[in-house]
């Protein structure tokens, strides 16, 4: 019946293909036999295609439709399909996996982006790297956004992910070559990938989520392959106190934000330089040189209203006649103004975080009272600052009391390279911390960010999930060998599809040995046999380039990184495998509207051309 279906189907793209036309594939087959019974039932069916499509709109036929040919398709949009369409997807995302491969591990290299405007990202991080690659091919798009997915979702594993979908796409193709229909080889992984997470989970080892040593070792790990491998011993301590200093346990489990910890860099000094502060570090200066720069015992009022006199909304007009009744304003709004200020030390308060303005008047005011204030602090600041010193946020000053104040063992201005900024330190059982990140040049800065944020989140989703397994490719290969043997006990494409899912995890290993210099294949073989042979924590050692028990090097890394890695990679991939009519809209002139991209950037191509 299928066969008969596809004929019937691939007959009528024929003739769609000669006339011009474009009809949805699902629909395609009842148009067909539509067109042969009547045309107004065709008229009908043209319609109806028209509207399923996305696209409807920039769609044109030149199908003489009740002898009038219809306008259904905007000139210039182009369309791929079948084998052709397929293969364009496939390669367009295996160029993607291929250029950030060599970025995979230790031994991984770094890319240097440079954008339209001229500005350049050093990075050795899959998702930055694909980020900044400004990827115009919409299939292409998809694996970036695995990446972002992966990153979002766990923080880590990011080239992992999509090396290892562009590897499941490339074995797609293989069988495709040998006439296996892309749906039942997305089955076969789909089947495959449940499979390989089950025996993931089983592979899972436990650990205890407030073991500090063990979460600095997953930390090292993470960042093994960025700038700061070689300072990760002190970063992988910072990321480990942060992250345990902001989790807050729940029932059994613990619950970590990671924006409660406030990561803020400033190029000078050097990688070794950077600092965890227990509390908050905000980027702005003390208003006003008459007050003090240095307070110890701190109790924090944190306003987020002004503390100034307020315009009116609507505009008014005073006549003042003498000189007595402009005085008069003055003082009264003086002593507003002083008002303001007396709430504020009546509460014992000796430090204001103010989110709005504050008027120079207060400013004297309170450093006349010896109060340090700060002001036009960010919002997301504000919460941390309150959630670091225990402190309320308070928006009318009439509500200010005592208990509303936060309290801090420090609060200092310093100066950090050319800027001045305001430490909040030592507070007592702080919920947000922040961690000043130091480092020779801007772009070093950046990179320590990056890798600092992968170090943050493998910690937390340890201490989230206390669950990890072994790296190095050793899981992959592991993996691999189990679901081989589970694809001996499938039958036909399935099996095939199983196998193809099994070799593309050893992609993970393989390039991990690449990348250290060594002889894949031989490094390969190596590892499949010492599998075989029950040694299951043999992974790669890109350091020392060997074949070996990785477990014996402590690396680690969190077991929802893999699980997302698999899931995501396994989406894209059967995402972009069922794809085989790819149906883009030209660009229109002005460059706006968006619609995919075309392959050149200044449009020149000509109608009807192919994109992909
Ligand atoms: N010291 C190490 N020895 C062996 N493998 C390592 C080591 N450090 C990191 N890896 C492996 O490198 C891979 C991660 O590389 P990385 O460049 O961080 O990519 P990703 O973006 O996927 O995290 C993981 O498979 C991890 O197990
Ligand atoms: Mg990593």
């Amino acid at each position: 019946m299928n066969k008969h279906f596809w004929d019937r189907y691939h007959e009528y793209s024929q003739i769609c293909h000669s006339t011009g036309s474009l009809i949805s594939l699902s629909y395609a087959p009842c148009v067909f036999w539509r067109l042969m019974a009547n045309t107004s039932t065709l008229i009908s069916g043209l319609l109806c295609c028209a509207s399923r499509f996305v696209l409807a709109e920039a769609l044109r036929t030149t199908a003489k439709i009740g002898g009038q040919t219809a306008i259904i398709l905007r000139e210039g949009t182009s369309r791929t399909q079948g084998r052709e369409g397929q293969r364009g997807n496939i390669e367009a995302a295996l160029v993607i996996a291929e250029s950030i491969r060599s970025s995979m591990g230790p031994r991984g290299m770094d890319k240097m982006l440079v954008d339209g405007f001229g500005d350049v990202t050093i990075s050795n991080d899959g998702a930055t790297i694909l980020d900044e690659m400004d990827v115009q091919h919409p299939a292409a798009k998809m694996m970036v956004e695995v990446a972002k997915t992966q990153d979002d979702e766990v923080g880590d594993g990011t080239t992992t992910a999509v090396v290892l979908a562009g590897e499941l796409l490339k074995k797609a193709l293989e069988l495709i070559g040998k006439d296996i229909h892309p749906t039942l080889i997305v089955d076969g992984y789909s089947a495959a990938g449940e499979k390989a997470l089950e025996y993931l989970e089983k592979l899972a080892i436990k650990v205890n989520p407030s073991d500090k040593n063990m979460l600095g070792k997953i930390a090292k790990i993470a960042l093994a392959s960025k700038i700061l491998a070689e300072h990760k011993v002190h970063v992988a301590d910072i990321a480990v106190k942060a992250v345990l200093e902001v989790a807050e346990k729940d029932g059994n489990h613990y619950r970590v934000d990671i924006d409660d910890i406030k990561v803020e860099k400033k190029p000078g000094g050097s990688l070794t330089d950077t600092i965890l502060i227990q509390g908050v570090l905000l980027d702005k200066e003390v208003v006003h040189p008459g007050m003090p720069k240095h307070l110890t015992n701190a109790r924090v009022a944190i306003l987020n209203c002004p503390l100034e006199v307020e315009k009116t909304e609507f505009d008014a007009k005073l006549n003042i006649e003498n000189p007595d009744q402009m005085k008069s304003f003055l003082d009264e709004e003086e002593k507003i103004l002083k008002g303001m200020v007396e709430k504020i030390a009546k509460t014992g308060a000796n430090v204001v975080v103010c989110e709005k303005g504050i008027d120079d008047a207060v400013q004297h005011f309170l450093a006349r009272r010896n109060i340090l204030a700060v002001r036009r602090v960010k919002q997301s600041d504000m919460e941390k600052l309150a959630k670091a010193t225990g402190g309320k946020i308070v928006t009318n000053l009439d509500d200010l009391t005592k208990t509303d104040l936060g309290e801090a063992k420090l609060v200092e201005e310093r100066k950090v390279s050319d800027d001045k900024m305001t430490f909040v330190e030592g507070c007592k059982n702080p919920k947000a911390v922040s961690i000043l990140v130091r480092g020779g040049t801007e772009r070093v800065v950046d990179e320590a960010e990056r890798a600092l944020h992968d170090a943050l989140c493998v910690v937390r989703d340890v201490v989230v999930d206390p669950r990890i397994v072994v790296g190095g490719g050793a899981t992959e290969a592991e993996l691999s060998r189990l679901l081989r043997i589970y694809s001996q006990k499938l039958s036909g494409k399935d099996q095939l599809a199983a196998q193809a899912y099994a070799e593309a995890l050893e992609i993970i290993p393989m390039t991990l040995a690449e990348n250290a210099g060594m002889d894949s294949v031989n490094s390969l073989m190596e590892l499949r046999s010492k599998h075989q042979s029950k040694q299951r924590n043999v992974g790669i050692d890109p350091i020392n380039a060997k074949v070996t028990d990785v477990s014996r090097l402590e690396v680690y890394e969190p077991l929802v990184v893999k699980v997302q890695a698999l899931k995501s990679a396994g989406e894209a991939a059967g995402m972009i495998l069922k794809i085989d009519d790819i149906i883009a809209a030209s660009r229109s002139k002005e460059g706006a509207g968006g619609g995919p991209p075309r392959g050149s950037e200044d449009g020149a191509k000509e109608e009807g051309e192919g994109e992909f």
